[in-house]
């Protein structure tokens, strides 16, 4: 049985790395961008099996509008990938980043809901598939000029928590994916080093093979993931002395 794939923000870095892996695997891949022109390399290689999809996690009528195409074409997916997300630094003590940390929480967390949302009812009846979540490394600890990501990324895990134990039993399977830094375009910009950076193809390929190996929760890379667990058990003060010099990601317009 062929596989049938969902991922959002499949235009660049991650998501466009897993969308590429599973179509040259064989797989059936449901593919967004909020403009479905990004998304021209994967029609013109695999026409047959790509489907290009125009929509915005932000949007509920266009991300049902993509799940009804992918159910209508090829029925409940295997597998749901909320992958799309944003990072901006933002500052609390200026007015103009309220809006930028409002479009942040709704497009990491929010948007993670209305992408599984349309597909459960079909999933459910079927009585299985999975359903992953990028959050990430900078979820553990909150990051000074990155508050508002760091919130994003602590309230996917715990969403993700939630609709885990909400679907026991169903057969539905509900995936959390920590990474640490990847090389993408979301990175490129960073004006501070970042340890163990992976190549996004790899960390593609090492999340097929979690999600494939029905891991609850995947944390990459082990360093990173090593250093994430010390930072979690750091007490609050000594986490604010150490990360009120820790280098700034830059906001809009930066
Ligand atoms: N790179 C890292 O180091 C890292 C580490 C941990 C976690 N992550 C997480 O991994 C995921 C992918 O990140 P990336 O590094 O691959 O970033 P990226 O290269 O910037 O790609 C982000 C993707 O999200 C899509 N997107 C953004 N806003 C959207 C919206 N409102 N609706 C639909 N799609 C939207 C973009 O598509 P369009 O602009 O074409 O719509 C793009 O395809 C994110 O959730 C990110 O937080 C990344």
């Amino acid at each position: 049985m062929t596989l049938r794939v969902f991922i959002t923000g499949g235009s660049s870095g991650i998501g466009f790395e897993l969308a590429r892996q599973y179509l040259e695997s064989g797989a059936i891949v449901g593919i967004t961008s909020r403009d479905a022109s990004r998304l021209d390399f994967f029609g013109q290689n695999w026409p047959g099996r790509a489907l290009l999809l125009g929509a915005d996690v932000r949007d509920m009528v266009s991300m049902k509008r993509a799940a009804e195409l992918f159910l209508a074409l090829h029925g409940a997916p295997d597998i749901v990938y909320a992958n799309a997300g944003i990072s901006i630094g933002n500052l609390t003590e200026l007015e103009e980043d309220i809006a930028v940390f409002e479009e942040i929480l709704d497009t990491n967390v929010t948007g993670m809901v209305r992408t599984f949302q349309p597909f459960l009812a079909a999933m459910k009846q079927r009585g299985s598939g999975k359903l992953v979540g990028i959050s990430s490394i900078a979820g553990f600890r909150g990051l000074p000029g990155a508050s508002a990501y760091s919130a994003s990324k602590a309230a996917a895990i715990r969403y993700l928590e939630g609709l885990r134990a909400e679907l026991y039993g169903s057969g539905i399977r509900v995936i959390t994916i920590c990474p640490g830094y990847v090389a993408t375009p979301m990175t490129s910009r960073n004006p501070y080093p970042m340890p163990f950076l992976v190549p996004a193809s790899k960390a593609a390929s090492g999340i097929i093979r979690s999600v494939e190996m029905d891991r609850l929760r995947y944390t990459f890379p082990w360093q990173m993931k090593a250093i994430g667990m010390l930072l979690g058990m750091l007490p609050d003060r000594l986490h604010s002395l150490l990360f009120s010099r820790a280098p700034r990601k830059p906001r809009m317009g930066d």
